[in-house]
C-alpha cells in the first residue's frame, strides 16, 4: 500500500487545492507542526467548518488524537500492515459530534513533511448534491409517481408510489427494460411507454389507472432528458394521484346537478299540481255520479285514474321537497313518538314481504330538533328500501347509538339483504337513480336533503351482505 506520494508532482498550492477538490473523500493537509494547511470542500461540508475556521488549526480539531501527526501516521501504518485495510479513526465535527471512519494518511517527506489525511466514509453522504437529495425525497413521496428511463428504455429510477401503483417491486425493475417490466400490458395501455424516448411530451394529462381493484385518477407529465448537445439520453414520467380531488369534484358536480334539477322541479311542479287538482276534483264528481247511476265499470276506471293521480301528486310533492330550500319547521321532536307512529306502517309493509322487524330502541330514543313529518318520511323511506332489498325473507333491525363524534345520535337501520355493490354505492343518493323497475329513485335523495337541512348526515355501510343506513342527527 503506497503510503507516500511526491508533492512536487502536484506543483503549486493552487493545483494542490484543485487536486484535493477532485478527490471523492474528505481530505485535509497537515504540516509538521500538526496544523491544518488545506482542506477540501467535502471535509468542510461534513464537519460544518468554514475554510478559514480550519486552516492553521491543530489537526486534533478534526481528529481528536492526543499525540503528534507523526505518531498517528506511524500508528495507522502499523495497523494497516496488519489488517491490510484502512484503519478506523475517530473524527468529530464542529458541533463536537464524533464518529469513526476508515482513514489513510499519506506523507510527503521533502524538507518538511506534509501529511494528507483521507477520511473515506465521509464521502458518500456529501456526494449527494441538493438535486440528488430532492430526487431522493421525490422517490419516497407517497403521492407522486416518478419514473426515469435511460436511452435504452431501462428504468433507472422509480418512486415508491409508482411501484405501488404499477404493482411492481423496485429492486426487481431497476435497470430493467420497460418491455420486460410491463410485458403483460400492451404498449398502448402502458403508463410508461417507449415512445416517450422519441420525444412524446405530456403535460397535465388526466388519466386513470387500475391496479389491484383500486382505481387511481392521475395527472401525468412526461418529457425527454437531453444532454448538452441536445441528444435524447432518457425520459421521465411524473404522475400525481388526484383520486381524492376527483371525487371531490364529482361531489360538486352532483350538487350542481341537484341544484339544477331543483330549479326545474320547482318551476314545473306547481304548474303540474294546479291542473291536477282540477282534474282530481272533476274525477271525484264523476265517481259520485257513476256510483249514483250504477255504472260500476266506469266507476272502477275512475277509481284507477284517481289512484294514478295521487301517485303523480306525491311524486310532485317529492320534487318540491327536493327543490325548495324549504324553511324547515324546527321544533322539538321526540323520536320515540315518531317511531311509534311509523312502526305500524313499517311492520305492515314488512309483513307483506315476509320480513321480520326488530326494533331494539323502542322508548330509548332521544329528542332531536327537526320536522316531524319529514323525519317520518325519512325513516319510512329507508325502512322501505331495506324491506324491498330483502325480497321475501330477512330481518330489518332498527337500533341506535351515539356517534363517536359524540354530538349526534345515529339511528341505524340494517337489513339482511344482498348489500349495495361498490359500483353503485356512490350513486344511490342521486335523484332518479334506481335499480327497481317501479322505483322513481327519489327516495334517498329526498331523505338526504331532509337530513342535511337539519344538520344531520346519512351514512351507508354495505359490505357484501346486508346494508346499514346510519341516520345521524344532532340530539338534545
Ligand atoms: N337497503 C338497500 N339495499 C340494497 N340496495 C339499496 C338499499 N337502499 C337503497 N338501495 C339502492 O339504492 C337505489 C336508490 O334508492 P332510492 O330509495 O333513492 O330509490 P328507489 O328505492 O329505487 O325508488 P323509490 O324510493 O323512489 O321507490 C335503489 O334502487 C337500490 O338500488
Ligand atoms: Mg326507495
Amino acid at each position: 500500500m503506497g503510503a507516500s506520494f511526491s508533492l512536487h508532482l502536484l506543483g503549486s498550492s493552487r493545483r494542490m487545492q484543485q487536486f484535493m477538490q477532485q478527490l471523492p473523500n474528505a481530505v485535509f493537509l497537515v504540516n509538521q507542526e500538526g496544523r491544518i494547511v488545506e482542506a477540501n470542500d467535502r471535509l468542510l461540508h461534513v464537519t460544518g467548518y468554514q475554510h478559514e475556521e480550519l486552516v492553521s488549526k491543530p489537526f486534533s480539531v478534526v481528529l481528536p488524537y492526543r499525540g503528534s501527526m507523526e505518531q498517528l501516521y506511524r500508528e495507522l501504518l502499523k495497523k494497516e500492515a496488519e489488517t491490510e485495510q484502512p484503519v478506523e479513526v475517530e473524527w468529530r465535527d464542529k458541533q463536537g459530534k464524533s464518529g469513526k471512519t476508515p482513514a489513510m494518511i499519506m506523507v510527503q517527506q521533502a524538507d518538511q513533511p506534509l501529511y494528507m489525511v483521507h477520511l473515506f466514509q465521509l464521502t458518500k453522504e456529501i456526494d449527494y448534491t441538493l438535486s440528488q437529495r430532492f430526487l431522493q425525497k421525490l422517490t419516497n413521496e407517497t403521492s407522486l409517481g416518478v419514473v426515469i428511463l435511460n436511452e435504452q428504455a431501462k428504468i433507472v429510477e422509480i418512486s415508491h408510489m409508482a411501484c405501488k401503483l404499477l404493482g411492481i417491486e423496485r429492486p426487481q425493475v431497476m435497470n430493467r427494460h420497460i418491455d420486460q417490466v410491463f410485458a403483460g400490458i400492451p404498449e398502448e395501455h402502458r403508463l410508461i411507454k417507449r415512445e416517450l424516448l422519441e420525444g412524446v411530451k405530456l403535460h397535465n394529462v388526466a388519466t386513470t389507472w387500475t391496479n389491484n381493484k383500486q382505481r387511481y385518477e392521475l395527472i401525468v407529465d412526461a418529457n425527454t432528458l437531453q444532454d448538452e448537445a441536445g441528444k435524447i439520453v432518457g425520459a421521465y414520467v411524473l404522475f400525481k394521484d388526484i383520486t381524492n380531488l376527483r371525487s371531490f369534484e364529482q361531489k360538486i358536480e352532483r350538487n350542481e346537478r341537484l341544484a339544477m334539477i331543483g330549479q326545474i322541479a320547482a318551476g314545473t311542479a306547481h304548474e303540474i299540481r294546479n291542473p291536477l287538482t282540477s282534474i282530481k276534483g272533476f274525477l271525484q264528481m264523476f265517481l259520485q255520479s257513476f256510483s249514483d247511476n250504477g255504472m260500476m265499470r266506469e266507476r272502477s276506471y275512475t277509481e284507477i285514474m284517481l289512484t294514478e293521480i295521487n301517485r303523480i301528486n306525491s311524486l310532485v310533492s317529492e320534487f318540491l321537497l327536493l327543490s325548495k330550500p324549504r324553511d324547515v319547521q324546527y321544533s322539538l321532536v321526540d323520536l320515540n313518538i315518531i317511531f311509534e307512529e311509523i312502526m305500524p306502517i313499517v311492520e305492515s309493509q314488512a309483513l307483506l314481504h315476509g320480513i321480520e322487524v326488530k326494533f331494539a330502541s323502542r322508548s330509548k330514543l332521544p329528542m332531536v330538533v327537526g320536522d316531524n313529518e319529514l323525519l317520518k318520511q325519512v325513516f319510512i323511506n329507508i325502512c322501505k328500501n331495506g324491506i324491498e332489498a330483502m325480497g321475501g325473507a330477512g330481518t330489518l333491525h332498527i337500533s341506535h347509538h351515539i356517534a363517536p363524534e359524540g354530538d349526534k345520535v345515529s339511528i341505524d337501520i340494517r337489513d339482511t339483504g344482498p348489500g349495495i355493490p361498490v359500483y353503485i354505492i356512490d350513486k344511490i343518493f342521486d335523484p332518479f337513480f334506481t335499480t327497481k323497475e317501479e322505483g322513481t329513485g327519489l327516495g334517498l335523495s329526498v331523505c338526504q336533503k331532509i337530513i342535511h337541512d337539519i344538520g344531520g348526515q346519512i351514512r351507508v355501510s354495505s359490505k357484501g351482505y346486508g346494508t346499514t343506513f346510519h341516520i345521524l342527527l344532532p340530539y338534545l
